[in-house]
């Protein structure tokens, strides 16, 4: 069963930004393309950065730590392919962004 999570006010997440914020027990990165709200693990795999606070340019977030590259719609390390970071999915219900904390996809 899925259980969500409230994460974050929409109108907190312009397009092209990124956001770090807690969910449940969880540090989630929320990221907005073109108004898309896409849901990663907040904590970079390499050592532990705050990949909500990095930067998001169309669908590839950076990791402010050591630069990293994440697609956020898959969670793809973008030079490792055997790498695919945690997603959650995400719901928007009227103005609130909600994530499922049952990780999509293992790291
Ligand atoms: S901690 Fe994210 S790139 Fe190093």
């Amino acid at each position: 069963m899925t259980t969500w999570h409230l994460a974050a006010a929409e109108s907190e997440l312009p397009p092209g930004t990124a956001k770090e914020c807690v969910a449940g027990d969880r540090i989630v990165a929320l990221f907005n393309v073109d108004g898309v709200i896409h849901a990663l693990d907040g904590i970079c795999p390499h050592q532990g950065g705050p990949l909500g606070k990095g930067k998001l340019q169309g669908c590839i977030a950076t990791c402010p730590w050591h630069g990293w590259q994440f697609d956020v719609s898959t969670g793809q390390h973008q030079t490792s392919k055997s790498l695919i970071h945690g997603k959650f999915l995400v719901k928007v219900d009227e103005g609130q962004v909600f994530v499922a904390l049952e990780s999509e996809s293992k790291p």
